[in-house]
């Protein structure tokens, strides 16, 4: 079956990868990118696809609601994959009022923008909104579930529960067929190294300090990027609509046991003396209201979609490292920017 499919952040971490999978394993289906390019799109992280035929990037911004009717018409649009958003927690404690606007707000226009093209007829039609496992908040024992209730805590997780809300309000209002899925953190090629794992990689490799925030007994539930795109192409083809689906790895980690685990692997493809890396540990001032512990049960998008995720924790972290030691182009052009302020001012002040 054809598909015409606008799959929105695109060019940023999570969405590239959706991107080349949908594009390489589907030459029936029209992908279009839209992507605004913030700080944390890049359209090098799709050099492997720009070119194939089934490919369209249109640099623009959700919050557009005349480009969204345009696109939808003019690419006769079917389905929609929302990855867009502001996804950094930092960030958004020192400035809510982006992620409110890309996120609920830019959520919504889409929303509004699929309702005005499609509600004469909303078979065939699918909706497919990316959120988080932050949305249920902290969990300190058992998992999260699908039926667990939303309890935001930081910016950004407010912002994503608030968008989640509005895909379900149009589900239950007007009909629009969609699905929800909340992945745990994901890490992986093409990362901006603000997020833990490639801000410690890069920083280990500039011998800079790498700052494990409070005591580093956080944890988080870690998935490699490429199945959670694998899950997300699973969810689209056989999600049902009105549900929401929960995407983990079952691979919990301490932060401080992550980095030191990092630091080990460092040493080893650097060649370092044993330990050189770990002495770089410097524990920094805690994030405000930092969420103790996320973990999910997956085990809803396992029985219903046949998914599960393929890449080991220990393979996964291999090829990640190799990646970010073999892509210091890379690394050098999106920290060149306006992110380097950013960061001496936040360590700044820790
Ligand atoms: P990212 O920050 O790497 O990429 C976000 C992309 O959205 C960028 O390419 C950016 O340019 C684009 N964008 C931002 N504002 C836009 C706008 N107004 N209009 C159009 N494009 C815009 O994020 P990511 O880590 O790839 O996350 C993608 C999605 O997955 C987000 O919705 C996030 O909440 C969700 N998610 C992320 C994780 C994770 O661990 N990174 C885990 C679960 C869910
Ligand atoms: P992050 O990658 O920002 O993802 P999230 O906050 O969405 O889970 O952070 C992962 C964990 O690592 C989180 O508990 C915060 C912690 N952390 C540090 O200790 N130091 C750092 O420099 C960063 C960026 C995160």
């Amino acid at each position: 079956m054809k598909r015409n499919i606008l799959i929105t952040g695109g060019a940023g971490f999570i969405g590239s990868s959706v991107v080349r999978l949908f594009v390489k394993k589907y030459p029936a289906y029209r992908i279009v990118n839209l992507d605004k390019l913030t700080y944390a799109g890049n359209l090098e992280n799709l050099r492997d696809v720009e070119r194939a035929e089934n490919y369209t990037f249109l640099r623009g911004d959700i919050l557009d609601i005349e480009l969204l009717a345009t696109i939808f018409q003019e690419y006769t649009i079917d389905s929609v994959i929302h990855l867009a958003a502001e996804s950094h927690v930092d960030r958004s404690i020192h400035n809510p009022d982006e992620f409110a606007l890309t996120n609920i707000i830019g959520t919504i226009r889409l929303l509004r923008a699929a309702q005005a093209a499609w509600h004469t007829n909303f078979q065939g039609k699918l909706f497919y909104h990316i959120s988080t496992d932050e949305v249920y908040g902290s969990v300190t024992s058992g998992y999260f579930t699908e039926t667990t209730a939303l309890d935001p805590r930081s910016p950004y997780s407010a912002s994503k529960a608030g968008s989640d809300h509005f895909v379900v309000a149009f589900n239950n209002s007007y009909g629009m067929p969609a699905v929800i899925s909340r992945c745990s953190n994901n890490y992986g090629p093409y990362q901006f190294p603000e997020k833990l794992i490639p801000l410690m990689i890069n920083n280990i490799m500039h011998n800079k300090p790498l700052p494990v925030y409070g005591k580093g007994e956080n944890i988080r539930d870690w998935l490699y990027v490429e199945d959670h795109a694998r899950a997300i192409d699973a969810i689209f083809h056989s999600g049902r609509s009105g549900e929401v689906y929960n995407i983990g790895g079952n691979n919990e980690w301490r932060n401080i046991d992550l980095v030191k685990l990092l630091c080990q692997i460092m040493d080893k493809k650097l060649n370092r003396p044993e330990g050189t890396s770990g002495r770089l540990i410097t524990f920094v001032k805690d994030r405000p209201g930092h969420d103790l512990r996320y973990a999910i049960d997956p085990a809803k998008v396992i029985s219903e979609t046949g998914w599960r995720p393929e890449t080991d924790f220990a393979t996964g972290l291999e090829l990640t490292v190799d990646w970010y030691l073999s892509n210091t182009e890379w690394l050098a052009h999106v920290t060149s920017g306006e992110y380097l302020k950013y960061y001496d001012k936040m360590y700044a002040n820790r």
